[in-house]
């Protein structure tokens, strides 16, 4: 049995947990928030799991996993784990790793500034699409819609962008081409 503390109890950690508890392990949870709030994940994973502060799990642990966002590294305790085995569960996603783009477009600059602004309190960044005859550059189908990317991913997808009408002729060049004549078979890739 190992002693595996988990820093970060997202998706990556308690999904990571639930998988070491069900395989025999002990896991120790941490957050940045403290151990009293973890009451509930420890409960879910049964008698295998307990919660400390980061220090504390790392300290008792055989092996560390950070599931943390990029952009908390700077505020983990460096000297707890140092000297450790450490599995560093981050991926670095560009630069949009802590915050995501989202995209506005409008006609009006102090109304998009408001909504930038907006967007920014709540956690993302803001990217100006431009004018709002732009807003179609991210509208549902386009490589921009919904996918989280770094700015410069993002201006990328908007320009990418195609529109519907584009598409559809596209689509039915497609289809045509990779339909066999005179069978209903489609024409391997
Ligand atoms: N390797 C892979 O296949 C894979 C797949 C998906 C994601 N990831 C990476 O795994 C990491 C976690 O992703 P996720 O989706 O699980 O994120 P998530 O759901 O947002 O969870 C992040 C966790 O980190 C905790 N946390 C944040 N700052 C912390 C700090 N300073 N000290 C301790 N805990 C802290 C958060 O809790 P509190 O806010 O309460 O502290 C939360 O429990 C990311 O870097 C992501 O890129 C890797």
């Amino acid at each position: 049995m190992t002693v595996i503390a988990v820093v970060g109890t997202g998706r990556v950690g308690l999904g990571f947990a639930e998988a070491a508890v069900a395989a025999g392990h002990r896991v120790v949870l941490a957050n940045s928030r403290g151990p009293e709030t973890l009451a509930e994940a420890v409960d879910s994973l049964g008698g295998s799991a307990e919660a400390d502060t980061v220090e504390g799990a790392a300290a008792r642990a055989d092996l560390v996993l950070l599931a943390v966002p990029l952009h908390s590294y700077g505020s983990l305790p460096a000297s707890a784990l140092e000297g450790r085995i450490v599995m560093d569960a981050g991926n670095y996603y560009t630069d949009w790793s802590g915050h995501i783009q989202l995209p506005i477009a409008g006609d009006d600059e102090a109304a998009k500034k408001a909504v930038a602004e907006l967007i920014e309190s709540i956690g993302f960044d803001a990217v100006d699409a431009g004018a709002l005859r732009e807003g179609w550059r991210f509208q549902r189908g386009t490589p921009a819609y919904v996918v989280p990317l770094g700015t410069a991913e993002l201006v990328d997808a908007l320009q990418r962008a195609r529109r519907y009408r584009d598409m559809a002729i596209d689509d039915l060049t497609t289809e045509r081409t990779h339909r066999l004549p005179g069978s209903g078979a489609q024409r391997p890739d």
